[in-house]
């Protein structure tokens, strides 16, 4: 994150003498991201972080593409994705490509047993339904329905559900996830015109620092694989932190929508971007006041990006036949745009209780064979009169 963040206790000067009250050591840790140009934090432990007891073996995740290369307009039924006991075996991975994937995911039990570290790429929950505890060893975060968690690579953690009902829209993003450039001075901090501050952002409050050995069972992914690797210690034994570089929590709730008096185009829903995507949220709002103007969206070309649209909650004013978690697929190289009668609908409209995230990325996206399950295969022919 784009701001300074401290948390517990640590020393008046980075790499000097830090001691416990026993008069032993703590283990410091600087945990940096893109070489040592990106956003870093400097953790203290109670015990290294280097005890590795047992590599217990791997599992391949890559996803199972079934179709490569796509120029289907497709509607996903995402409510239809099982719910699963376990959270790792949870996340359908329904789109990808070589910059970023995108499950979905309705997991029943809180993640007990082991603790997850994604070290391939960021990730970004969105939580569609559900409430509970994100845990990590930077903090914890309290997370409730359209709470968009983001997770830097690398931090470990474990999810706490408060019910067996939970539906994740879940983007991991080999390139890191940051807001949007255009909304922050050169120093980093959020502009007013920004659709959202730095008071907006949740950092972690809680840090948890166990005390514990054993046999802690890590499950780490890298390079589609998914490694069982037994520490020694505790994860989350960390007693203080501070730097740019840790979890953080953002509800669309708090997304204010930029309007005008004709038509707002998609990048004023940005609300994160990478180089090789962008996520914006379409949250409820005023619409357009020209006397003339026209609310629905014209028929529009992403020639160069793979449109998704996640939907959330309330109407969907431009697409006939839309509900809660359906997902839209406009990919790009054809135009897409409102369904027939739209936008004559929606002429006169003062406002909007549409709620969705919208991923457009710069390449284009692979379909999966979850996806396939769950896919509506004439969606791209809704649009004939
Ligand atoms: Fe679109």
């Amino acid at each position: 994150m784009p701001f300074y963040h401290k948390l517990g206790k640590i020393p008046h000067k980075r790499h000097t003498i830090f001691k416990k009250p026993d008069g032993s050591l703590y283990y410091e840790q600087l945990f940096g991201t893109i070489g040592f140009d990106g956003m870093a934090t400097n953790m203290y432990h109670l015990h290294r972080p280097t005890q590795v007891k047992e590599i217990r073996g791997k599992k391949d995740v890559t996803p199972k593409v079934a179709v490569s290369n796509n120029m289907q307009s497709f509607r996903f039924h995402g409510f239809k994705v099982k719910p699963e006991d376990d959270y790792l075996n949870s996340r359908k991975a329904v789109l990808t490509n070589s910059d970023c994937t995108i499950y979905l995911a309705a997991p029943k039990k809180s993640v007990k047993d082991y603790f997850f570290k994604n070290a391939d790429a960021d990730e970004l929950i969105f939580i569609h339904r559900g409430s509970g505890t994100l845990r990590t060893m930077l903090g914890n975060l309290e997370f409730k329905y359209g709470d968009y968690l983001l997770l830097p690579r690398g931090i470990i953690y474990q999810i706490d559900f408060e019910t067996e009902d939970n539906r994740l829209f879940i983007v991991e993003s080999r390139r890191p996830i940051y807001t949007p450039k255009r909304y922050r001075n050169w120093f980093g901090q959020l502009l007013e015109h920004s659709p959202f501050c730095e008071r907006d952002l949740r950092a972690p409050e809680h840090l948890e620092t166990i005390d514990e050995k054993g046999e802690f069972l890590m499950k780490i992914k890298k390079q589609n694989e998914i490694f069982d690797m037994v520490y020694a210690t505790h994860p989350f034994d960390v007693v203080g932190y501070d730097g740019f570089n840790f979890p953080y929590a953002f509800s669309i709730h708090d997304f204010e929508p930029i309007t005008g008096r004709i038509h707002q185009p998609p990048p004023v829903h940005q609300t994160f971007e990478t180089d090789a995507f962008v996520v914006c949220s379409f949250v409820p709002r005023l619409y357009d006041y020209h006397p003339e103007s026209i609310p629905a969206p014209y028929n529009h070309s992403n020639i160069d990006s793979d449109e998704v649209l996640y939907y959330v909650d309330g109407d969907f004013m431009s697409r006939n036949d839309i509900e809660a978690g359906h997902i839209s697929l406009h990919p790009a190289g054809i135009p897409h745009g409102p369904h027939p009668g739209a936008v004559e609908r929606s002429i006169g409209k003062e406002k909007t209780e549409e709620l969705a995230v919208m991923v457009d990325t710069f390449k284009p996206l692979m379909v999966t064979e979850e996806a396939m399950k769950i896919a509506d295969n004439d969606y791209y022919k809704s649009w004939l009169e």
